[in-house]
């Protein structure tokens, strides 16, 4: 019997971003953002160059059904790729519905975007990022810290990571001048 279909508790692990008992463990490196950031030549030189870890999803053992609510922790490690810091893939739900993120530890924010407009929540501090029906969304880390948050979401929300690599996310979140801070920076859509 799946854990999901009884009562249970799950313990949150904020300093190595691991949800137990743990479902699905997915590992996202450089080389699984391929077409996403913008200076393609620099991305591949980081993937010759080792490949490193961006990210990891470790989600609790809950289906992605109808009627169920998943849940999973993020972590997103510090770096860039030529100032344009690390960030999930981003995407957009195939059905509408909303999603939460809640802010863990380290930096970071929420970019979101609904095909015309784009919106960055700072999720720093324990903030709560609402993602209402119809918005794409992203993650970034803003800090030198890895960057942990969670993500409750409806079960039957899919995923369509497809129309970002086209159409991408309206802006992208760049290190500033001196390092410390960022900046984002609106684009062209598709870009
Ligand atoms: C689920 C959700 C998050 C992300 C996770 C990784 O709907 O939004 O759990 O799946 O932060 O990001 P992606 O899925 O964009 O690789
Ligand atoms: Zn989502």
């Amino acid at each position: 019997m799946s854990t999901a279909t009884q009562p249970f508790a799950a313990a949150l692990d904020t300093a190595t971003g691991r949800v137990s008992p743990q479902g699905p463990l997915q590992e996202r490196r450089l080389s699984d953002l391929e077409g996403l950031y913008a200076d393609a030549a620099a991305w591949r030189a980081a993937v010759d160059d080792g490949d490193p870890l961006v990210y990891t999803v470790s989600a609790a053992t809950v289906p992605e059904q109808a009627g169920q609510v998943p849940f999973s922790i993020t972590t997103i490690e510090p770096g860039d790729v030529a100032g344009e810091l690390y960030m999930t893939k981003g995407h957009w739900h195939t059905a509408d519905e909303g999603e939460v993120y809640v802010g863990l530890n380290g930096k970071g924010g929420l970019l979101l975007f609904d095909g015309d407009a784009h919106r960055w929540i700072d999720l720093s501090d324990g903030a709560v990022g609402y993602i209402p029906p119809r918005w794409a969304h992203r993650t970034v880390n803003t800090g030198s810290e890895p960057f942990r948050f969670l993500a409750i979401y409806p079960g039957a929300a899919g995923h369509d990571y497809e129309r970002v690599l086209r159409g991408g996310m309206g802006a992208r979140v760049i290190r500033d001048g001196d390092g410390r801070g960022y900046e984002v920076r609106a684009v062209e859509a598709g870009t």
